[in-house]
């Protein structure tokens, strides 16, 4: 049995990815291995948001090329955001990697998944794959991924669109993921209700921008989303998805939304539906009206602080995170105080603060100078974190003295880790005590939603006592 080894890079859309990869390979007669010196085959599964991201792959190849010496048969393949054009090293048009990395044998783009065997008998033809009947395999979008490839038993990701239409001037995800596309709803909630039926307490629905589901042009084109008429689809969706409580689901989150799409009856679903949160990640990118215009963000600070103060009013605790990013081009001094302004009016409980990275290809690149000194991105961004810092300490403290409900991830001995409603990662020891009292919960706690009485916090995270 040939044997792969998978390494993910990126965002939670590229580890979902992963999941229906593993499943797709499976289907091959291919085995996992976690040991890269056993695999006949490795994958890579990219992300090109930054050049940093990239530069992991690139530093992982001097190994590869090792590897390879031991094993002549290895094949390597790239997939995920770096990959234009799905080829092998022996198509007549190859991908612009196979200049760079000596060592690749396949590039796939991702929603190509189902062309990996084929590339592979490309590269090795006498080998014994296999051919797919399932018609589900043949759809990228129709993969379901196998719930043993999941990495957590207690929450899954769904992924619900692909693509980007909104063209921030300095993101590639637009070029690398291409046009929005969304799934359609009936197949969502049958995977929904599948996982609900096995377990899984909390759904996080995945696009990347993630409330513009089912508003794209292609979906319009499409019709797909047609009958639901002025409904918001989106909102649609949260709404079926609360109705699988009756089965078992707890909790529905969705990352990342985008402020455009932030309509009023969407933060009216939030504050009604009881599987939603009290949390948001909204990402803003910028404090300021000058920068977010460059950026192609469209919408005002003044409409963004809107947009919060309607949720804040509806669902009063609600915890709002966000992401920012630095030294994007021609960012004055003034203009980055603005945010570091912004930022704290928010008070956002936490955040992605990243220092810009040109992409090739992007409008910024084309159109604008790359001109905040290396040096300057750096302070901003330790300047902000600062900021970050005290924010988060102070947003644990008004947990303490309080319960929280845990869903609970792992335990190790007698220490549980899981996440309270608002995102927040909470650590509790079972005490004797407390043990005799959790045989409510016949032993298992990981899985379980739990009363924790939180009586501190240690940097990033809240700490408590189980309380049954
Ligand atoms: N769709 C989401 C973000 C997806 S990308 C949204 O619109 O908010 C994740 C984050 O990476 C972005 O929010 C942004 O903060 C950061 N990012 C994207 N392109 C970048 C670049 N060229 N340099 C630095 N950070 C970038
Ligand atoms: Fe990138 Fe903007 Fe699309 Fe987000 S909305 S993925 S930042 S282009
Ligand atoms: Fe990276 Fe692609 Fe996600 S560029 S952040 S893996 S969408």
């Amino acid at each position: 049995m040939p044997t792969y080894h998978i390494q993910t890079y990126g965002c939670q859309m590229n580890y979902s990815d992963s999941e229906r990869m593993e499943t797709y390979l499976r289907a091959l007669g291919y085995k996992k291995t976690d040991n890269q010196k056993k695999a006949d085959l490795i994958l890579f599964n990219t992300c090109s948001i930054r050049q940093k991201a990239e530069d992991r792959v690139f530093g992982q190849m001097k190994k590869i090329e090792n590897l390879k010496k031991n094993n002549p048969k290895l094949m390597v393949a790239i997939t995920g955001c770096m990959i234009r054009n799905s080829s092998s090293r022996y198509s007549p048009q190859r991908d612009k990697l196979f200049n760079k990395i000596r060592e690749l044998d396949i590039a796939l783009k991702t929603e190509d998944l189902s062309c990996l065997a084929s590339l592979v008998r490309e590269i090795n033809p006498d080998i014994k794959i296999p051919k797919i009947k399932e018609e589900n395999l043949k759809d990228y979008f129709k993969i379901k991924a196998a719930h043993n490839t999941f990495n957590s038993k207690t929450q899954a990701f769904l992924p619900i669109s692909n693509g980007c239409d909104k063209f921030c001037t300095y993101c590639i995800v637009p070029y690398s993921r291409g046009r929005e596309k969304s799934r359609k709803i009936e197949g969502i909630l049958k995977e929904a209700e599948e996982l609900t039926a096995n377990g899984y307490k909390e759904i996080t629905l995945i696009g990347q921008t993630v409330n513009s589901y089912g508003k794209s042009c292609y979906d319009k084109d499409n019709k797909n989303f047609e009958k639901l008429k002025n409904k918001d689809p989106f909102v649609y969706l949260l709404e079926e998805m609360d109705k699988l409580r009756k089965k078992g689901l707890e909790r529905v989150r969705f990352s990342s939304p985008h402020p455009m799409d932030m309509s009023d009856e969407l933060i009216d679903a939030m504050a009604k539906l009881k599987t939603q949160m009290p949390f948001l990640h909204l990402p803003v990118q910028s404090g300021d009206n000058n920068v977010l215009k460059i950026m192609n963000r469209p919408y005002t600070i003044e409409q963004y602080r809107k947009i919060i103060h309607k949720l804040r009013k509806k669902i009063p605790d609600i915890s709002i995170t966000t992401d920012i990013i630095v030294g994007f081009c021609g960012e004055t001094d003034k203009e980055f105080q603005n945010t570091c302004g912004f930022f704290e009016e928010m008070q956002f409980e936490h955040a992605y603060i990243a220092q810009y990275s040109n992409r090739k290809g992007t409008t910024a690149d084309r159109f604008m100078n790359d001109d905040v000194p290396q040096k300057i991105k750096k302070l901003r961004w330790e300047k902000l974190n600062n900021i970050l810092e005290n924010q988060s300490k102070k947003a644990l403290k008004r947990f303490i003295g309080k319960t929280s409900h845990v869903l609970v991830e792992v335990q190790k001995g007698k220490i549980c880790t899981g996440r309270n409603e608002h995102f927040k990662t909470v650590q509790f020891k079972i005490s004797n005590k407390s043990k005799k009292r959790s045989e409510k919960y016949s032993g298992k706690i990981p899985g379980k939603i739990v009363p924790v009485l939180v009586t501190g916090s240690k940097e990033w995270i809240l700490e408590g006592e189980l309380r049954i």
